[in-house]
């Protein structure tokens, strides 16, 4: 099957769920080989038996925290597909643990998975990609530059995440790596991530439409709306694109 990504080597992580799992059904639909990474096996292994089409995708085990994880996962993935073009640092996690009482663990736990993951990510695939050239998405969030007074710590992991992406664009523009680096900023999204924290909720009703009101498009995104934009960072439509970190969030961050 012909699409935009007919041939190209994908990896995305987190893959097992929300925003991930879409990104990848999205790539595979134009064609790409998509390799899908997750710390979560279980998961991982059911969207494998799901898509059932070892051709084209193959699910990882893997702690994007861990380096060398990272240096195994991209030696399968090339033993497996070829060279690395595009990667999608999708993995995350949100606490909501009050910040006077947060724990320095618990602050560098979200700092491990969702900031050093993105580091790791993003400098092991420079190794993979330079010379041939490549794309590299990461997800930030509304979170990168507004606060959230019930996501203090991942407040600070997604301005990180969004103000690295401006500094390892122009790191590989510098030395002509033909690498794009962009991130994208999704506003709340129905995914686990967001459902977990509602489900919880002494008042799910009163909190949902809070939070359905932050948008001016009036509810939530779906893993679809960010899967596109995702896409259309790592394709060669967006060729002059670099540096950038694209909202995606009904408006949210507008206002
Ligand atoms: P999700 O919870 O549905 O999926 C995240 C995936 O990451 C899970 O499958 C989880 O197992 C995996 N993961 C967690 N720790 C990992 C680790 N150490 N190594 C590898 N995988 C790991 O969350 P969702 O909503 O799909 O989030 C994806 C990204 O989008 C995250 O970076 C999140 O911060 C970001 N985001 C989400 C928003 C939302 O409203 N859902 C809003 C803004 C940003």
């Amino acid at each position: 099957m012909m699409g935009e990504f007919s041939g190209k080597v994908i990896v995305v992580t987190g893959a097992a769920s929300g925003i991930g799992k879409a990104t990848v059904r999205q790539f595979l639909a134009e064609g790409a080989f998509v390799v899908g990474t997750d710390i979560n096996v279980e998961a991982g292994s059911k969207l494998s038996d799901e898509i059932n089409n070892p051709a084209k995708f193959h699910f990882l085990q893997h702690d994007v925290a861990n380096e060398d994880a990272w240096v195994q996962v991209l030696k399968d993935v090339k033993s497996i597909y070829g060279p690395l073009d595009v990667l999608v640092n999708s993995a995350g996690i949100s606490f909501s643990d009050p910040l006077e009482d947060m724990t320095l663990e618990r602050w560098r736990t979200q700092q491990a998975v969702n900031m050093d993951g993105t580091f790791l990510g993003v400098k092991h695939a420079i190794h993979e990609m330079k010379g041939r050239g490549g794309a590299i998405v990461n997800i930030a969030s509304i979170a990168s530059d507004v606060g959230i007074f019930a996501a203090v710590g991942y407040c600070a992991t997604k301005g990180a995440v969004k103000s690295f992406t401006k500094a390892a664009a122009l790191y590989c523009a510098q030395y002509n790596y033909n690498i794009r680096v962009n991130a994208i900023q999704p506003g709340y999204i129905e995914t686990p991530m967001v459902r977990d924290v509602l489900d919880v909720h002494s008042h799910k009703d009163v909190l949902e439409k809070k939070i359905r009101d932050l948008h001016p498009l009036g509810h939530f995104g779906e893993p679809d709306d960010i899967a596109a934009g995702i896409l259309f960072a790592a394709s060669d439509k967006a060729k002059f694109m670099t540096g950038a970190s694209i909202p995606i969030d009904g408006g949210y961050l507008a206002q």
